[in-house]
């Protein structure tokens, strides 16, 4: 696996990104990073975490590379490109954290399949985290909250975290405000779920 300061390679062949930051306590991954500034601002916080993201949209992934920069951060790597083909070519149990933050909602019922919560990835998310691991998710959608407790649900690899309304209804305190959740596109308030892989 290369990587050119930040940036990854498109991965051709299945990697371990432990081994781009030997001795990084752990990995995390942020799904659809978007203009980067929750991905960075948790890298600067952790700077013993190996930070993955995945983005495919030019101009967020060029804000985030300017994040980093203006941070000065040496331990993130990312990938243009989508999410889905990176988690393919890791290793299982090989993440501690995967975050999905507001991801596209596609509304539209005739849209909907092309969410990114769907088995399948449900299925790649408990391939690569850790026992104990965790993966949070968060939409301003209230559908779409519905839609990803119920794929969740459905896998005997994870168990939902909450415990009191609270814990869904309030981001949690390690929260970094993303861009697009600063928009306030959606229909409710924004809905948090932390999933943990069991
Ligand atoms: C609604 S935006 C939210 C961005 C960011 N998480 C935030 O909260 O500001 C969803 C992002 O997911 C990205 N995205 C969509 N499909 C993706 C995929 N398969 N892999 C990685 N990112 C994806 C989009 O390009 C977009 O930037």
């Amino acid at each position: 696996m290369e990587t050119l300061g930040p940036l990854l390679t498109p991965p051709a062949a299945p990697f371990d990104p432990r081994e781009l930051r030997p001795g990084a306590s752990e990995v995390w991954l942020e799904a659809g990073f978007g203009a980067g500034e929750h991905l960075a601002a948790q890298a600067a916080r952790h700077p013993e975490v190996l930070s993955l993201g995945a983005e495919p949209f030019v101009n967020g992934f060029a804000a985030c590379l300017a994040h980093i920069d203006d941070a000065g951060l040496d331990n993130v790597r990312l990938l243009h490109g989508d999410v889905r083909e990176l988690m393919s070519r890791l290793p299982a149990a090989c993440l501690s954290r995967i975050y999905v933050l507001f991801p596209d909602p596609w509304p539209k019922t005739r849209h909907k399949k092309r969410r990114l919560i769907e088995p399948a990835f449900v299925a790649d998310a408990a391939r690569l985290l850790r026992p104990g691991g965790s993966l949070r998710f968060a939409t301003d959608w209230a559908d779409y909250a519905d839609w990803t407790l119920e794929r969740f649900a459905r896998s005997p690899d994870f168990r939902w975290t909450a415990e009191a309304a609270d814990d869904w209804r309030r981001p949690p305190a390690d929260h970094v405000t993303t861009r697009y959740e600063a928009k306030r596109l959606g229909d409710c308030a924004p809905i948090w779920l932390e999933f943990e892989r069991v």
